[in-house]
């Protein structure tokens, strides 16, 4: 039964606190709906406000990639250790357990093998909003062909991801590919980044790069980096040191975690320079500490 009592005795209104406006701190995000803010918010770290997100999407283009050859024994010991898990659709169904408690940013797109020449030349949807929603994505990731043959067409794609998102409060990375006769260059980047962000993308994917911190302040939303082709681990680290010291809020890396020498000690390694504020060199000795030889 209705209780009307209950109203005539509150007091507890705080008449003197005002309600907080939003305070809601992803760069870019101050006028998303609820839902996608609460989701975008799952990816990043409140202290700290930046991602460690483990990518290990490659077999998408690639197939058995080394260190990737059995997702389902490499993936879930490592899931505990990062913030985000960046995969396919294939290995959400067959290689994670439905108890992870991770938010899965999912590949919407697929491209061309590395068996044709160029993988720029034209990709489709991989997976569409509604089945990304009912596996509970939180992220959609979407490939991009900036300056490449495929520009055109991953700008599509892109763009009706990003409805799509919206309508169902699911937030867009856009992926900074990097075509075959593409330079990595400051200037690239900067174009590609802004150009993803200004498409609607939440949060962009890219590499690091020098003058990195003009293309962090460029674009209105985060920036994460990819590890790109296996480093030595201390390099790995000082990249991800100089890209979180310029303005970066995270990593999507890859091969420098799955195929490092101790995967887990990596993990932690990177965890410390991306949420810790430590250097790389510290990082570093973290590592050597912590491996198993
Ligand atoms: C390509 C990608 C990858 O498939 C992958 O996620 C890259 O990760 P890494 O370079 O760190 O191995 O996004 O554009």
């Amino acid at each position: 039964m209705a209780d009307s009592d209950a109203l005539a005795e509150s007091t507890n209104y705080f008449v003197d606190i005002p309600q907080p406006t939003s305070r809601f701190p992803i760069k870019g995000g101050q006028h998303l709906g609820w839902g996608m803010m609460n989701r975008l918010a799952t990816m990043f770290n409140p202290v700290s406000g930046n991602t460690v997100m483990l990518a290990f999407d490659h077999g998408y283009i690639m197939g058995p990639t080394s260190g990737l050859e059995r997702m389902d024994l490499v993936i879930p010991p490592l899931a505990p250790q990062v913030d985000v898990l960046m995969c396919t659709r294939g290995a959400v169904h067959t290689c994670l357990p439905p108890t992870v408690q991770k938010p899965i940013c999912l590949r919407a797109t697929y491209d061309a093998s590395v068996m044709f020449d160029d993988m720029s030349n034209g990709g489709g949807i991989a997976a569409d909003i509604i089945n990304a929603v009912r596996m509970n994505a939180t992220c959609l990731a979407v490939q991009t062909f900036i300056g490449s043959p495929g520009e055109k067409n991953s700008l599509e794609l892109l763009a009706r991801l990003v409805d799509a998102g919206s309508t169902y409060g699911v937030p867009v990375l856009g992926v900074v590919a990097v075509g075959k006769d593409m330079v990595r260059s400051e200037r690239f980047f900067l174009l590609a980044t802004r150009l993803l962000a200004e498409n609607g993308a939440n949060v962009i994917k890219t590499y690091y790069c020098d003058g990195f911190e003009r293309i962090t302040a460029a674009c209105p939303v985060p920036i994460v980096i990819a590890g790109g082709k296996k480093l030595p681990e201390s390099e790995a680290l000082a990249m991800a040191y100089h890209a979180i010291s310029e303005g970066a809020h995270g990593v999507d890396m890859g091969r420098n975690i799955f195929q490092a020498d101790d995967p887990s000690a990596m993990t932690k390694a990177v965890a410390k320079v991306v949420h810790e504020g430590c250097c790389d060199q510290t990082a570093y000795e973290y590592y050597l500490d912590t491996k198993q030889s």
